[in-house]
């Protein structure tokens, strides 16, 4: 071998050697310039290749172009290694591990869900059982089988919805009292939530709010029973320190009737602008059930006695979280609502 052909070999090998060494992509560009650039010192090689006799020229040639091709591979080669070592190295960058993970949004019950579920569950607690019902009903459900008959003046105080004579939305829960008693013989101690609707619309008056309606029928049930059981049921649900007191009232279908006021929450019977100063917020109407309606349904009202009630539920919502207008309850403001 030449002393030219093994200075050729000499430049190709460490040439090869600083290509695998390089640690950056500026580095290797650099080895590329000086290798295989215009004045690369490969180049200068094969420049020079024809002033040489054409024997050593071919020997000479053949050498330095297999050298320029193996070092382009290694550098193409050595290129891709270290573009990929760099891609990795910021991809384990964006990662911190370190973070807290983010939070998924999650959904929560409506506050009139809610309250409903757990006016249910005190319920439940009691030995009542949940029974839903239709919101399209017949009229001889909402009024006639609840002794308000057609020309009753009763039908004034509730402003209806018909779809026609006999078809309507129904104006309360009370026709879920009618359709389990046709179903079931006594005992019966039920509890019915659900949608209720009435020409009515400002800050405490929805056209569609939520009733929960309750009723026990039994042998020997008396007032004192009712008095107990809505006792309890208060002070489940606003704490056993609220006051509460049963007023006289009327209702159609329960004789005596009574509402039920409880000591106002915002200022403890202090009176304030929500309670109308009187110290007193009613949530529900209440009674024993009338014979008239033990009637209609077949029941003997010489064996059987039974007491009623029905709340409202956007009320007890809106005096347990404070709430001021009732119209907050359909809105669907995410900022409201999340705060529940
Ligand atoms: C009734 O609806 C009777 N069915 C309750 C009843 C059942 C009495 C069983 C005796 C035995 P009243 O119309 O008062 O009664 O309505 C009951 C509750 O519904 C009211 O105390 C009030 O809290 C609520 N309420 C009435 N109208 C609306 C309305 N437009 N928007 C929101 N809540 C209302």
């Amino acid at each position: 071998m030449t002393a030219k052909a093994r200075e050729v070999e000499k430049l190709v090998q460490r040439g090869l050697s600083d290509i695998r060494q390089a640690q950056s992509l500026e580095e290797l560009e650099r080895l590329r310039v000086t290798l295989l650039g215009r004045k690369g010192s490969l180049t200068a090689i094969l420049r020079s290749l024809k002033d040489l006799p054409a024997e050593d020229r071919r020997q000479l040639g053949e050498l330095a172009n297999r050298g320029k091709q193996s070092l382009e591979t290694a550098l193409t080669e050595a290129g891709f290694a270290l573009r990929e070592a760099v891609s990795r190295q910021a991809a384990l960058a964006e990662i911190d591990v370190t973070l807290p993970g983010r939070r998924l949004p999650r959904g929560r019950l409506h506050p009139l869900n809610r309250i409903t579920a757990e006016i249910c569950n005190i319920f439940l607690h009691l030995g009542f059982e949940t029974v839903e019902g239709p919101e399209v009903e017949l009229d001889y459900y909402n009024f006639e089988a609840l002794n308000i008959p057609p020309d009753h003046p009763a039908r004034d105080m509730q402003d209806t919805f018909y779809f026609n004579d006999q078809v309507l939305l129904r104006t309360h829960t009370s026709p879920m009292q009618i359709r389990i008693m046709e179903k079931r013989r006594p005992p019966v101690r039920i509890i019915a939530p659900g949608k209720v609707y009435r020409r009515d619309s400002d800050m405490t008056h929805s056209p569609m709010f939520h009733q929960v309606e309750g009723l026990l029928v039994d042998r020997q049930v008396t007032f004192a029973n009712l008095k107990g059981v809505l006792t309890v049921f208060v002070h489940e649900l606003f704490g056993p320190e609220v006051g509460l007191r049963f007023r006289p009232s009327y209702f159609p279908f329960t004789e005596p009737s009574a509402e039920i006021d409880i000591a106002c929450v915002i200022c403890r019977g202090q009176g304030c602008r929500v309670c109308k100063n009187t110290g007193w917020l009613e949530i529900l109407g209440a009674g024993m059930v009338h014979p008239a309606v033990f009637e209609a349904v077949g029941y003997d009202p010489e064996t059987y006695t039974g007491f009623a009630f029905g709340l409202g539920v956007e009320r007890v919502a809106m005096l347990k979280y404070g709430i001021d207008d009732i119209r907050l309850f359909y809105e669907n403001d995410l900022r409201f609502l999340r705060q529940f």
